[in-house]
C-alpha cells in the first residue's frame, strides 16, 4: 500500500511527519508519488493560529470529497496539534475521516491503521504517552535533520495553544539525543538542528544525564552541555537549534555557542513585541530591555551572528504606541529574519477571553509595514557581506540553475556558487560573495 504525508505547521511537525513516515516504511508501506497514487493519505495538522486550522480542514474535506469520487478504499487522516485539540469534534467538522491521531500517539498509528482496515473507522487516539524515543524518521540522501530534545511545553503565553496541544515539558535523556545524532552522521547527515519549544529549558524538569558525569568542557547547565555532547559527535558538521528564549542566552549558553565549532552563529529567538505592556500581557517573562541585553551578549560575542525572530501584531490592546516599540526594536537588534503573524485567538487560552479589538485591516497594515522595513534591513545586513568569505555547507545544483551550485552559510543563507572541482556534496567550502539579493547570497569558492 502506498501512503503520502502533507505537512502544515512547524519544525516539530516536519520531524515527526518523517518519524510517521519511516515507521510506516518499516512496517512495508511504499511512498506515494502524489496524491493520485496514495492509499492512505495522511495530514500533520497545525493549530497556532486559526487560518492553520482553516488550511487543514479545507483540505482535508476536499480530499475526502474526491476519495468518495475517485477513490472509495483510499484512506483519510489526520495527526498532530489539531487532532489534539478538537478530539472527536473532527470527524464531526469532517464526515468521512478514516482516523485521527494526537501528538502523542504515532507509534500507535500501525494499529490505529489495522483498526481501520477491520472496519471500525472513525479511529481517534489522542492518549498520552510518549513515543518520541522509539520513533526517530530520515529521509534518505538529506543532509540536515530535525532531532527533538525537549517536548511539549511549561510555559504559559497568553495567546499560545501549542501547552495545551504539546503537553508537558519533557527533555529526552541525552545519552539518546547523542545516540540519534551518531545514527543520523552514519546515514550521511552533517547538520542537526535540535528543536524545543523553549530549547534551552532543556533538563529543567526531568533528569537528562547520568549521575556522575562531568561536562569536559565545564559546562554545568543542561543545554550547554547537550551542545557539548552533539557537538563532539564524530563527523557532525553542524549544530542549530530552537526556538531561543531571552532566559536561556546565559553566559554559559553564550560560552557554548562560542567555543564549540560545529554549533553555528545563528539563532531563532522569538520576541513577539517590543512593548513592555505588550510583553507583560503576552506573560513572555522578560521585558523588552532584558531581551535586547540577550541579544547584544550574543551579537558581542559571536560578530556576524544571524538573529531571527517571530513577532504577533494586533494582540490585544496593541496601540499605535506600542507597535512603534516593537517596530524600533526590531530596528535596533537588527534581525536577520523575521517571522510576522497577525494575532488569531486562540480558544482555551487566556488572550481569546480579552477583545480581539485591533481590527483585521490594522492588523494586516502593521503586518505590512514591518514586511517593509524587514526587507529593507535584510538588504543592508546582506549588502554588507559583499566581499566576506564564508564557511557554506554544500547542498549540490542550485534549484534554479542546474549549472550552478548553492549551499547554506552558518549563518542559514543560501548562498549560490559555481562548483568547482573536488568539492562534492555535504563538504564546506569558503565562498566569496560578490553579489547579493535579499534571498541569496552570489559568489566563487575561494
Ligand atoms: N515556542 C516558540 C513559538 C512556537 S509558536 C517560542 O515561544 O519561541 C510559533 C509562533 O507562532 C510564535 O512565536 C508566535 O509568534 C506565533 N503565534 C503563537 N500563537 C499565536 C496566535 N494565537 N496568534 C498569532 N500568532 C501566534
Ligand atoms: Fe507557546 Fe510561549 Fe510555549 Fe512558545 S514558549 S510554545 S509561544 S507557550
Ligand atoms: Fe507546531 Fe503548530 Fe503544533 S506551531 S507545535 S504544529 S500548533
Amino acid at each position: 500500500m502506498k501512503f503520502l504525508v502533507i505537512t502544515y505547521g512547524c519544525q516539530m511537525n516536519v520531524r515527526d511527519s518523517e518519524a510517521v513516515s519511516a515507521l510506516l516504511a518499516r512496517q512495508g508501506y511504499t511512498t506515494a508519488e502524489g496524491e493520485a497514487d496514495a492509499d492512505i493519505i495522511l495530514i500533520n495538522t497545525c493549530s497556532v493560529r486559526g487560518k492553520a486550522e482553516a488550511k487543514a480542514l479545507g483540505k482535508l474535506g476536499l480530499l475526502v470529497a474526491d476519495s468518495r469520487r475517485h477513490h472509495p478504499k483510499r484512506i483519510i487522516g489526520v495527526m498532530g496539534c489539531m487532532v489534539q485539540r478538537l478530539g472527536t469534534e473532527l470527524f464531526k467538522k469532517v464526515p468521512g475521516l478514516g482516523f485521527a491521531i494526537g501528538t502523542h500517539a504515532m507509534s500507535r498509528l500501525p494499529r490505529v491503521l489495522q483498526d481501520v482496515f477491520e472496519g471500525k473507522a472513525p479511529v481517534l487516539d489522542t492518549d498520552e504517552g510518549d513515543d518520541c524515543e522509539a520513533l526517530t524518521g530520515h529521509v534518505e540522501g538529506k543532509l540536515s535533520a530535525y532531532v527533538n530534545v525537549l517536548l511539549g511545553c511549561d510555559r504559559r503565553c497568553t495567546y499560545c495553544i501549542v501547552p495545551t496541544v504539546r503537553g508537558q515539558e519533557w527533555s529526552r535523556p541525552a545519552e539518546s539525543v547523542v545516540a540519534e545524532v551518531r545514527e543520523l552522521v552514519a546515514q550521511g547527515v552533517c547538520e542537526v538542528t535540535l528543536l524545543g519549544q523553549s530549547v534551552m529549558n532543556y533538563g529543567r524538569r526531568n533528569a537528562v544525564w547520568p549521575d556522575g558525569s562531568v561536562s569536559p568542557g565545564g559546562y554545568e547547565t543542561p543545554f550547554p552541555r547537550l551542545l557539548e555532547a552533539v557537538d563532539a559527535v564524530e563527523g557532525i558538521q553542524r549544530v542549530r537549534f530552537t526556538s531561543g528564549h531571552p532566559s536561556g542566552c546565559t553566559a554559559e549558553l553564550v560560552r557554548a555557542m562560542v567555543e564549540l565549532p560545529a554549533v553555528c552563529e545563528h539563532l531563532h529567538i522569538p520576541c513577539q513585541s517590543g512593548s513592555d505592556l505588550i510583553l507583560e500581557r503576552m506573560r513572555r517573562g522578560y521585558t523588552a530591555d532584558q531581551f535586547k541585553a540577550a541579544a547584544g551578549a550574543l551579537q558581542a560575542a559571536l560578530p556576524g551572528v544571524a538573529l531571527s525572530t517571530d513577532i504577533i501584531v494586533g494582540f490585544p490592546g496593541e496601540t499605535e504606541e506600542d507597535f512603534d516599540r516593537t517596530r524600533a526594536f526590531m530596528e535596533e537588534i537588527g534581525f536577520d529574519n523575521a517571522f510576522i503573524f497577525k494575532y488569531s485567538p486562540r480558544s482555551g487560552t487566556p488572550a481569546a477571553e480579552w477583545p480581539d479589538d485591533v481590527p483585521d485591516e490594522e492588523k494586516k497594515r502593521r503586518n505590512q509595514l514591518l514586511l517593509g522595513d524587514q526587507a529593507r534591513r535584510v538588504e543592508a545586513i546582506n549588502d554588507a557581506l559583499i566581499g566576506a568569505q564564508l564557511e557554506v555547507l554544500v547542498e549540490g545544483p542550485s534549484l534554479r540553475n542546474a549549472a550552478r551550485w548553492s549551499g547554506r552559510t552558518r549563518t542559514n543563507k543560501v548562498a549560490v556558487f559555481d562548483p568547482v572541482a573536488g568539492v562534492a556534496r555535504g563538504e564546506c567550502v569558503t565562498v566569496v560573495v560578490e553579489r547579493v539579493t535579499a534571498t541569496t547570497l552570489y559568489g566563487k569558492v575561494s
